[in-house]
């Protein structure tokens, strides 16, 4: 088995949390073996390998819930046995596996959880739970007073990303927070985690078992198997040079593919050609390489249009499937372009206006690179 020989580095940040020849047994069985990990400052570094291969042990090493049986975990060059309990949960917001709200606490009370237990004082409490709601797109107004039982699986695993960021932790450590829900909540939930994650930049630790999730997610991607790390680095060097066949089979098929989920709209797209009328012709060479969009007076798309052999097609754009946000990955604006056919994909903000476009041969351009 190939062994993590040097220790890569991110770019533009320094190590803030330092695994270093850690070994975790419960009772006879091992379940980290000699591991080196360095976490990356305000980068989100994703864990993932098959079931059993340690991965939340690693986590519950970092904030001291499974203690090490050798070597030394150090945090800000502070080795963690020297910090209390409550040091260690006031810097590492924690969401679990099968997400864990107090059931006999509303909403507000499970993300006042740690804040109260900090003696923070009531009104700030109170600001903090409504913004922390609207960050993770949650009505507080509605929200805040519900029980966990009369939440949807999605709207429960914001709730828990919420909480873990009550007490606003420079650490996160996330355990298959969106484990539990469909794939299209999901990839909801990516997106908006994306979103907060670019504006907190918070040190991240997210397990995961799904492959599209880690690529898309990470800046430093960790691939474990059986209580050791196979490979680690950037995505992009992952996907180009898996270590060794495990690695490749735990990739899967269509490499290629999955690159495009490392980018974002926002990242390749480009200005669109917009207007309220119905004229495309006004706006469009045949050789133009994008759609021309009709779009309401607040700039809410209502149509595509764009030259196919020879003349001009319109698609009418009537549900929000049929537009991409500014998180979305490339792969979602290939298969809106493939669906709807047009040469473009249109980006639209957060109160449903265009914003840009991503074009066909933006993406084909990425994908062969
Ligand atoms: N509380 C426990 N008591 C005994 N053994 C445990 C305990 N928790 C985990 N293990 C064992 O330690 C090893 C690593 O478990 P861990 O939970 O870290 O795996 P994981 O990678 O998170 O798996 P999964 O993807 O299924 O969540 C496994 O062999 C598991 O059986
Ligand atoms: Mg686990």
């Amino acid at each position: 088995m190939a062994e993590l020989r040097t220790h890569p580095q991110i770019p533009q940040t320094h190590t803030f949390l330092k695994a270093d020849n850690i070994s975790a047994h419960y009772g006879d069985t091992a379940a980290l073996k000699d591991l080196t990990l360095h976490i990356p400052a305000n980068r989100l570094t994703v864990l993932i390998g098959p079931s059993g291969c340690g991965k939340s042990t690693m986590l519950r090493c970092f904030n001291g819930l499974v203690k090490i049986s050798a070597g030394r975990i150090e945090y800000e060059d502070e080795s963690i046995r020297a910090l209390s309990e409550t040091d260690l949960r006031r810097s590492m917001g924690y969401v679990i596996q099968s997400i864990g709200l107090m059931p006999h606490m509303t909403v507000e009370e499970n993300v006042d959880l740690v804040p109260r237990l900090l003696g923070w004082e009531r009104a700030s409490r109170k600001e903090r739970a409504t913004r922390l709601l609207q960050l993770v797109q949650l009505d507080p107004e509605v929200y805040l007073g519900k029980y966990p039982n009369e939440l949807s699986g999605g709207e429960a695993q914001r709730i828990g990303v919420a909480r873990a960021l009550g007490a606003d932790p420079p650490v996160l450590l996330m355990d298959e927070p969106f484990g539990a829900v469909d794939p299209l909540t999901r990839e909801q939930l990516q997106n908006e985690f994306i979103r907060i994650q670019r504006q907190l930049k918070k040190t991240v630790i997210f397990v995961t078992h799904d492959i599209d999730e880690a690529i898309r997610l990470a800046d430093f991607l960790v691939i474990m198997k059986d209580g050791q790390i196979i490979q680690a680095d950037t995505p992009e060097k992952i996907l180009a040079t898996p270590a060794n066949e495990f690695v490749e089979n735990f990739l899967g098929p269509n490499r290629s593919l999955k690159r495009l989920t490392l980018f974002t709209a926002d990242h390749c797209m480009v200005e669109a050609i917009s207007g309220t009328d119905a004229n495309a012709k006004a706006y469009l060479e045949p050789e133009t390489p994008g759609c021309y969009w009709k779009v309401d007076p607040k700039g809410i798309p209502l149509s595509g249009f764009a030259w196919v052999q020879g003349k001009i097609i319109e698609r009418p754009i009537n549900n929000s499937g049929h537009t991409v946000q500014k998180y979305s990955s490339l792969r979602e604006c290939m298969s809106n372009i493939l669906s709807l056919g047009l040469p473009s994909a249109a980006v639209v903000d957060e109160k449903g206006r265009l914003c840009g476009e991503v074009r066909f041969e933006t993406i084909q351009k990425i994908s062969i690179s």
